[in-house]
């Protein structure tokens, strides 16, 4: 039992963090993690899930729906922030509940965040090849559709069908090359993912910009429409579905944490990284959705591609904007997957170094210092789950991973500050515990918000990770013989 709960001394902790031992390159800048933060931010939330949760749960509320949605993922982010300045290490909250929760909480929070990262990867992949096979048809290019759509899809009340396609081989090869590129080198894909992060911020500020004057402010009223008498559909409980479904939108500035590591600076710059681009991302959302819901009305908004359909309604004028917002929108969900399929392997790596995976999880490439093993491991795995199954499932099962992942670091703030108090803080979440109190509760109820299929999901996904470490971690756990 006690070997469930062991757990890591800080003091080893950041002995591993400021040692060269890791072989990972710390060359990260703070404007590399500001862009790395919006990157993996900024992505399907936005360009396709927006439209939906207005038209069928929130109208023009949604503006508050996002608002609230910023609120659990601050509170979450200032305690990210906390620890990833603490511990600067790959791990991200699967290290930081090593040394808080005990072994068998940190084998929890890591291998759900494997879900978090895996998943997000595919689905984001799969919301990509939306838009690439839409902006090729805009040029007269047609994908069949039994190579561009996944092979099986699960209808609620008739289960798993096939649908008759191949696979879905754009989201295969976005995710293959971004592999590629992840094994090269973290100072190259940088550069890729600043230049792709500075185009979607450019098409976001343009469709604000442009969009404001096509604004109808009839469209605003009713600001909340009236509730149609079912929980979450319109109404304040609409708000709370609407935030509950957005939350994917503001998914990814955890991730950056996994890039501590490699940060020149993480004690001052992770902090600023992950809180500055979490809100640089707040403010954009709440704009895009307030210019959307005043050009179109939310009725009509149930649509996949709901930027671009604004723009479509705003006639003729804004007709040049139209490629520029399907290029935004590939461009961004690109970086959103390079993102996350940096974010897996590092969890990987710090999982292998105390002995919880294979050793081999953790080597680095002698040449371009990536832990290439696990970098390809993952691609591969993302690229097989993207190219088969449908969006909707993939994307809550990463919402279930990460409010999961969410509450256990807001735990672990708490529980740190009483059992090492003196441990230096290069920052400090204010209002402990309150504000990690106020995380942990509005991420719950973002939780049971979502369908219980997906919580069985998360039980299978959690079953099998259980049945790994009793039969395989446990044993070869690096901390064996120290306690
Ligand atoms: N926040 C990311 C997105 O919306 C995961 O695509």
């Amino acid at each position: 039992m006690n070997q469930l709960f062991r757990k890591k001394a800080i003091s080893d902790l950041l002995v591993e963090a400021d040692g060269d031992g890791h072989g990972l390159k710390r060359a990260l800048t703070l404007r590399n993690l500001v862009a790395l933060g919006i990157g993996a931010i900024i992505g399907t939330g936005i360009f396709v899930l927006t439209g939906t949760a207005a038209a069928r749960f929130a109208g023009p509320a949604i503006v508050l729906s996002f608002i609230l949605s910023a609120f659990g993922c601050i509170f979450a982010g200032l305690c990210y922030a906390e620890f990833s300045a603490m511990i600067p290490i790959a791990g991200s909250a699967y290290t930081y509940s090593y040394a808080t929760l005990g072994e068998f909480i940190a084998w929890i929070i890591g291998w759900d965040l494997i879900l978090e990262y895996l998943f997000a990867s595919s689905t984001v992949a799969v919301g990509w090849s939306g838009y690439f096979v839409s902006f090729l048809r805009d040029f007269g290019i047609y994908i069949p559709d039994k190579l561009c759509q996944a092979p099986f899809n699960h209808i609620p009340g008739q289960g798993w069908i096939l649908t008759g396609s191949i696979l879905n081989f754009p989201a295969v090869a976005i995710v293959l090359l971004i592999t590629g590129l992840l094994v090269v080198g973290i100072k190259e894909s940088n550069r890729f993912n600043t230049v792709i992060v500075i185009v979607k911020l450019v098409v976001i500020l343009l469709f604000i910009g442009f969009g404001l004057s096509y604004i109808n402010v009839d469209n605003w009223t009713p600001f909340i429409p009236k509730n149609t008498g079912t929980f979450g559909s319109f109404g304040v409980s609409g708000i709370f579905t609407g935030a509950g479904v957005i939350f994917f939108a503001y998914i990814g500035f955890d991730a950056l944490s996994t890039a501590a590591q490699e940060a020149k600076n993480p004690r001052r710059d992770m902090p600023i990284g992950i809180l500055g681009s979490l809100m640089i991302c707040t403010i954009l959302y709440v704009a895009v959705a307030a210019v959307l819901t005043g050009i179109v009305n939310y009725k009509d908004l149930n649509d996949p591609a709901p930027i671009a359909m604004a723009v479509d309604r705003t006639g003729k004028a804004l007709m040049w904007l139209r490629p520029l917002i399907k290029i935004g929108a590939l461009a961004g969900l690109s970086s959103v997957v390079l993102v996350m399929l940096m974010g897996q392997p590092r969890i990987f790596f710090s999982m292998a170094n105390d002995g919880l995976l294979p050793k081999s999880f953790a080597k680095v490439h002698p040449k371009f210092r990536t832990p290439y093993i696990t970098t390809i491991i993952t691609g591969a795995i993302a690229a097989l789950i993207a190219g088969v199954l449908p969006i909707g499932i993939l994307g809550e099962l990463v919402s279930i991973g990460t409010l999961l992942a969410f509450v256990i670091v807001c735990t672990s703030v708490i529980v740190l500050r009483k059992t090492s108090p003196d441990t230096p803080r290069p920052f400090k979440t204010p209002f402990v515990p309150w504000f990690p109190i106020a995380g942990i509760l509005i991420c719950l109820a973002q939780m049971v918000a979502l369908p219980g299929d997906t919580w069985m999901r998360l039980i299978i996904w959690m079953s099998i990770g259980l049945l790994i470490y009793f039969f395989y971690s446990k044993k070869r756990s690096k901390l064996n013989g120290k306690s």
